[in-house]
């Protein structure tokens, strides 16, 4: 049983087969998938999405890219929004200093409206943070510390920083990435967390493992990130799939 802790089947990129690739991952043992939101846009294709499949759930939340779509009466709606049944979580949010398309200030006022927003709501956060770790964490130690904890997505920080996050309670998220073979620190990262604190994510489409690295990715493709973790972990790829669902199964407040 596997669980996508992130993936994004509302882009564009999955508007010719959608419901095919939806529908197929089941027999590849993906059994729950949480869509993330990363724009405005996205906002209303997660609703569509959680409405059409039952194992398909969501968050709310606007990525550091496309903070300059967000006002305070945008604040408000994704709160209404947030308290439906199967909107599990805020996010993603975080910053983005690779592509900067909006200021660092600029970012980090938004992140930490949305962190205030998700302490509110009682709800985990999903965190993105490209090129950006010291000031990611700094502002989630912060603004964020006592609260309903969380992922970092697509982890790519140093072993350390990855221990303080597991002893704040939060999880790191692990995908394509660390079949990669210039994904050595991520593999440390890896063999180093207790697999307690791993869960699954795809960032589909984005993200593929190898050997499928830079075609579309989809939730069917993770068996190749579970078995480089039993690997990494030295267990059986079960055991992988049991515990990462677990784990996700408590991140996301899910009984
Ligand atoms: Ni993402």
């Amino acid at each position: 049983m596997i669980f996508d802790t992130h993936a994004h089947y509302d882009d564009r990129k999955f508007d010719e087969d959608r419901e095919e690739v939806l529908h197929g991952l089941l027999e590849h043992g993906v059994e729950r998938v949480v869509n993330i939101c990363a724009s405005w846009r996205s906002v209303e294709g997660i609703k569509a999405l959680t409405e059409a499949y039952p194992f398909v759930y969501g968050a709310v939340g606007i990525h550091p890219d496309h903070v300059d779509e967000l006002n305070d009466e945008r604040m408000e709606i994704m709160r209404e929004i947030s308290r439906e049944e199967k909107i599990l979580a805020i996010g993603e949010i975080g910053l983005d200093y690779h592509w900067m398309v909006s200021p660092k200030e600029v970012q980090k006022e938004w992140f930490i409206r949305q962190l205030h927003l998700a302490k509110e709501e009682n709800l985990p956060v999903v965190i993105h943070s490209r090129d950006a770790s010291q000031d990611t964490f700094d502002i989630m130690k912060e603004e964020h510390a006592g609260a309903t904890p969380g992922v970092i997505h697509c982890y790519s920080g140093s072993v350390e920083m990855a221990r303080e996050y597991v002893k704040m309670g939060y999880f790191l998220g692990i995908g394509g990435v660390v079949t990669f073979k210039n994904g050595k620190t991520l593999k440390k990262v890896v063999e180093d967390t207790p697999l307690s604190h791993l869960v699954l994510e795809t960032d589909c489409p984005y993200l593929s493992p190898e050997p499928f690295r830079g075609k579309r990715n989809t939730s069917a493709m993770l068996p190749y990130v579970v078995e480089t973790i039993a690997t990494l972990k030295g267990c059986s790829t079960e055991e992988v799939e049991r515990v990462t669902w677990e784990n996700a199964m408590r991140l996301y407040q899910q009984k």
